[in-house]
C-alpha cells in the first residue's frame, strides 16, 4: 500500500508539474488555427483553462481508485481510462498555450480535493467507486457539449479537442456501467454539480 501511495504521488507532481503528452494524435492537429478577436481568444482561453482543470482532478479521481480498486478486471479498464485523461490533459494544457494563457492557479487546490474524493468512493467499494466515477463522466460529458455551444464559432481547433474528450468521457461512463456502477442518490449527484460549479467558475477566471 505504501509503495502504491508512493507511485501516486509521484504521479500527482507531474501531473501538477510537467507537460502532458499524448499517445493518439492531437485532435486539432490538422485543423487551421483561425482568426480570433481578442475578446473571443479570452473566452476560448477562460473555457480550456477550466477544460484542463476538470482533466487534472479527472487524474486525481483515477488515481483515488487505482488505490482502492479491489476488482481486477475493473481495475484494468480505469488504467486504459485515466491513459485517456493523461491525453486530455496534454491537448488541453497545449490549446491553453496556443490561446496564449497558462494553466489554473487553482490546480493544486481542486486536484488535492479530487483525490480526497477518489479514495473516499473508493472506501465504499468497487460498486460505489464506479457509481461515482460513472455519475463524474455524465457529467463531464454534458458540461463539454455546453461549452461545444459556447465556444467562439470560427475556433475549430478547440472545437476539435472538446469534441473528442466529450466523446471520450461517455465512452468513460458506458465503461463504468459495464463494469457494474450503482446508480447514486439524486443528492448526491446534486453536490456533485455544486462543486464542479465551484471549480468552473473560479478555474475560468484564476
Ligand atoms: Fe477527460
Ligand atoms: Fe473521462
Amino acid at each position: 500500500m505504501l509503495d502504491k501511495l508512493i507511485i501516486e504521488l509521484d504521479k500527482g507532481l507531474r501531473t501538477l508539474c510537467a507537460p502532458a503528452n499524448s499517445g493518439r494524435a492531437h485532435p486539432d492537429q490538422d485543423v487551421a488555427e483561425s482568426d480570433l478577436s481578442s475578446a473571443e481568444k479570452k473566452h476560448a482561453l477562460g473555457l480550456m483553462r477550466v477544460n484542463h482543470c476538470g482533466e487534472v482532478c479527472a487524474q486525481a479521481l483515477y488515481q483515488g481508485q487505482a488505490l482502492t480498486a479491489r476488482d481486477a478486471s475493473a481495475r484494468d479498464a480505469l488504467k486504459q481510462a485515466a491513459l485517456e485523461e493523461v491525453e486530455h490533459l496534454a491537448w488541453t494544457e497545449r490549446r491553453i498555450r496556443e490561446l496564449g494563457g497558462r494553466p489554473s492557479l487553482l490546480n493544486p487546490l481542486w486536484y488535492t480535493g479530487s483525490l480526497a474524493m477518489g479514495v473516499a468512493a473508493g472506501v465504499l467499494g468497487d460498486k460505489w467507486n464506479l457509481g461515482f466515477l460513472q455519475e463524474t463522466e455524465r457529467q463531464v460529458g454534458a458540461h463539454l457539449d455546453g461549452h461545444l455551444r459556447e465556444l467562439p464559432d470560427g475556433d475549430a481547433r478547440s472545437r476539435a479537442i472538446v469534441a473528442q474528450m466529450r466523446d471520450d468521457e461517455l465512452q468513460h461512463a458506458e465503461m463504468a456501467h459495464e463494469l457494474g456502477a450503482a446508480e447514486l442518490p439524486g443528492p448526491l449527484k446534486a453536490a456533485m454539480k455544486l462543486s464542479a460549479k465551484l471549480m468552473t467558475g473560479s478555474s475560468y477566471h484564476l
